[in-house]
């Protein structure tokens, strides 16, 4: 089993709250997702600051649009302190591709990943635009999409890697979100996998807010979830 590092979702409104919680938690925390939310409100300034803090920083835009577009998207953003950043596999093989020769070129360490199905889709809503397979099948034809463009990793659920590892755990990084610690409330997750049990299924990276950030001790869920992926 490759090892699995922890991702801490910063869903949180004020910047404030976020320092504070960030200060609480330290150095057992490596890497911090900065999303639409944060990142709307409070720009590249606050990216830097998350950096300057010493965390490594996870920008999750999922970007969309047509290929050039994204490029210069990529161009923009690769004089930020950023380490991962996502955009929306849906968007073509071409769209991702001219993201991946950005990252390249200018930042070649970046880990760019390709969001796959949204865990808010379901059969049903993937029909009605389009779609006609499953989730799981639509995830493994997306993956497919993604080592194509040369990107090398993507965002999945922890509960489609038995899908994907076989095929594609040489070529590809795999993050998940949808995690809840043994115990933990389920909040509004509805397929949700044990750290360790995402570990053992092969995944790279996990995601996990509310566990974390609305616990009674951050730091102590944060040191809870690294024991249980050690
Ligand atoms: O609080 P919680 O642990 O549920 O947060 C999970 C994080 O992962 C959120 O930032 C959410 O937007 C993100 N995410 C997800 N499911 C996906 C993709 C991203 O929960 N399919």
């Amino acid at each position: 089993m490759s090892s699995c590092e922890l991702i801490l979702a910063l869903d949180l409104e004020s910047k404030d709250e976020a320092r504070s919680l960030l200060q609480g938690i330290g150095p057992d925390l490596k890497w911090v997702k900065v999303g639409l939310q944060m990142f709307t409100a409070h720009g590249p300034e606050w990216i830097r600051e998350v950096a300057d803090l010493g965390f490594k920083v996870f920008l999750d835009l999922k970007l969309h649009d047509i290929p050039n577009t994204v490029a210069k998207a990529l161009q923009s953003l690769s004089d930020l302190p950023i380490d991962m950043l996502t955009l929306h596999s849906s968007g073509g093989v071409e769209m991702m591709a001219a993201a991946n020769q950005v990252r390249l070129d200018r930042k070649p360490n970046l880990l760019l990943l390709g969001v796959t199905v949204l865990t808010s889709m379901d059969e049903a809503q993937l029909r009605r635009v389009g779609v006609p397979n499953s989730p799981e099948r639509q995830v493994h034809n997306l993956a497919g999409a993604v080592v194509e463009s040369g990107v090398p990793g993507l965002v999945c659920s922890a509960k489609e890697l038995s899908l994907l590892v076989p095929d594609y755990a040489d070529q590809l990084k795999f993050v998940t979100p949808g995690i809840r610690p043994t115990g933990a409330a389920a909040d509004d997750q509805k397929r949700i996998v044990t750290p360790s049990q995402a570990a053992a299924n092969g995944s790279n990276f996990i995601v996990v807010g509310r566990p974390i950030y609305k616990a009674e001790s951050p730091r102590s869920a944060v040191q809870a979830i690294n024991g249980e992926l050690a």
